[in-house]
């Protein structure tokens, strides 16, 4: 079940972001920083248990940066990746942002593919982003169609509908 991170569940995230991300984990007080600051926070559960969840910063006008998103190891391969980012894709999209961007790290693999999947694209690289690691981190971004788009093809659809 994929669900609204509340503030109670921090605590029980911390062990998962710890084992995915290591000396480039967040701390609770980030999170915390986060849920005050009204950003899109969702977390995936397995009964009481936590395997994953994803976080949305909107930039407004037109930006939305996906923060993390991070599944345990035990249930990787699951789908649940996938989930948590079509949360934040539709979160980002009710918010009205036109570009979704990300930072990945250059030797991440499995989320690249992830975002690759979804429409991202690279559209540059920060050299030694990762403090602890140097490592590159890649940009990436998703363009969303303009409401206008959505607009035009609600139109036009009910417009076929109608004819015989
Ligand atoms: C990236 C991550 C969130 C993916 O979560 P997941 O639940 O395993 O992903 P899903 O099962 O939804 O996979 C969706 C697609 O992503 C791609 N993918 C995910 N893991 C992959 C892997 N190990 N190798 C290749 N492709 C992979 C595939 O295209 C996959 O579709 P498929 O299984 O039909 O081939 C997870 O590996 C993770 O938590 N990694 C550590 C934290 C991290 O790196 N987060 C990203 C920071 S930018």
């Amino acid at each position: 079940m994929i669900s609204r991170l509340r503030w109670w569940q921090i605590d029980d995230l911390l062990p998962l972001e710890v084992d995915l991300f290591g000396p480039e984990r967040w701390t609770a007080a980030m999170f915390w920083n986060e849920l005050a600051n009204g950003q899109r926070y969702v977390v995936a559960t397995r009964g009481d248990e936590i395997v994953g969840y994803a976080g949305l910063a909107l930039a407004p006008p037109d930006d939305a940066w996906i923060n993390n998103i991070a599944v345990s190891r035990a249930h990787h391969r699951q789908g649940i990746g996938q989930q948590l980012l079509d949360h934040l894709l539709a979160a980002a999209r009710e918010a009205g942002a036109r570009q979704i961007l990300l930072e990945v790290a250059a030797d991440n693999g499995p989320a690249q593919r992830l975002y690759d999947r979804n429409g991202f694209e690279i559209i540059g690289v920060r050299r030694g982003y990762y403090q602890t690691t140097k490592t590159d981190a890649l940009v990436m971004r998703l363009t969303l169609p303009d409401r206008l788009s959505y607009a035009k093809v609600e139109f036009s659809t009910e417009g076929r509908a109608g004819q015989p």
